[in-house]
């Protein structure tokens, strides 16, 4: 493994971090550990008893199903069946890597991780860690991101931190520290279990990133739509707890913001947009952050951003919208349902 994986940690501590994690694991404890996209709390998920923790840590309702975590694509048949060619085909180009193949579960799969339907979400995560442990593990992993249900998901170990614990006061037995998450926002998720080759949430990996390997372009649902798209796709508000709307760039060119900052300065942040190429970075202050106008670097910081913005104790967030185009698909998705899931925006 990368001994740079785990940022903050060198290898020793590494090492003893991931064996006491397998500890933890085999004795259907909750470990949350760092992916390429976001933390995600795991528990064994042969073990029900252990999965049934992840629901409780994080408040989660029971019909919400989670992703199992595998090392590699030869532990795809023990989790699903009927695989069809165009899994296998996008297993080899994607993993390890942000893409979740939603697929029919086996009979032995528990109702906890598939909340009750016929299906199963599997990844094989791209982050050395991780993969690291799922190796050790050699069993899958059941995890969704490390927060609190309806929240952001956390970029790093201190975010799980904040938002469950650790340790004996928490049903989170250990945090794993691998540096912050590099994609920023969760995993695509394509559901391949109807025939008709869904996107289900939108992500790193994009239709035309999969168009581009296997010919056929996933269904991408109305883009506008912020309504649930998937039974399971409800925990869609991954939302500040501050009021959050979006604006076009003419809004932060007239007067109205900046009398309404300098009016009542604690009233508002912003999150803008900056050209990303040549140009000279704008100084972020307490109030008004900027972030790059290239989608991938865009994705890495927003929810680290948001986090930050909501601690401030501001009235509202008000975040510059990305152009409506392909590359922005993600993040457009995220900051709708943030919008969505905060509450009413202040005017
Ligand atoms: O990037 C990610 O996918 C992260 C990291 C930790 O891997 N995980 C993550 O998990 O975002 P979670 O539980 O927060 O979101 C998973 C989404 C949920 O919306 C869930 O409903 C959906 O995947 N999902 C999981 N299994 C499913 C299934 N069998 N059918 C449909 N949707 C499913
Ligand atoms: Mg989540």
């Amino acid at each position: 493994m990368n001994p740079s994986a785990g940022a903050g940690m060198n290898q020793d501590d590494l090492e003893g971090a991931l064996d006491r994690a397998i500890d933890h694991l085999r004795r259907g404890e909750l470990v949350a550990f760092p992916t390429e996209t976001v933390y995600g709390l795991g528990a064994d998920a042969s073990n029900p008893v252990a999965v049934s923790k992840i629901f409780q840590a994080k408040g989660r309702p029971a019909d919400h199903p989670v992703i199992v975590h595998i090392p590699c694509d030869s532990h795809l048949e023990h989790w699903a069946r009927d695989i069809p060619a165009i899994a296998w085909e996008l297993a080899e180009a994607f993993w390890p890597g942000p893409l979740t193949l939603i697929l029919k579960r086996q009979p032995h799969v528990s109702a906890l991780i598939t909340g009750g339907q016929e299906t199963i979400g599997l990844r094989v995560p791209g982050h050395p860690v991780a993969l690291e442990l799922l190796r050790r593990f050699n069993g899958g992993v059941a995890a969704p991101s490390a927060n609190r249900f309806g929240r952001i998901s956390p970029t790093s170990a201190d975010h799980v931190r904040q938002e469950l614990g650790e340790g004996c006061d928490s049903l989170v037995a250990q945090i794993v520290d691998g540096g912050a998450s590099q994609v920023g926002i969760e995993s695509t998720i394509i559901d391949l279990t109807t025939g008709v080759m869904r996107l289900l949430r939108p992500g790193h990996i994009r239709p035309e990133d999969i168009e581009a390997v296997c010919g056929l372009r996933p269904l991408v649902p109305e883009e506008r739509s912020c309504d649930v798209r998937a039974s399971g796709m409800l925990e869609g508000h991954y939302a500040p707890r501050t009021p959050l709307r979006m604006e076009d760039e003419s809004f932060f060119a007239t007067d109205a913001i900046h009398r309404k900052s300098d009016a009542s300065a604690r009233d508002w942040a912003t999150i803008r947009l900056f050209p990303y190429q040549g140009a000279i970075v704008p100084q972020d202050t307490r109030l008004e952050r900027f972030l790059p106008d290239c989608p991938e670097l865009y994705a890495r910081k927003l929810y680290l951003t948001l986090r930050e913005l909501d601690q401030l104790g501001v009235h509202g967030i008000v975040v510059q919208a990305p152009p409506e185009t392909p590359e922005w698909r993600a993040v457009l998705d995220r900051l709708r349902r943030a919008a969505a899931g905060s509450g009413p925006a202040p005017k």
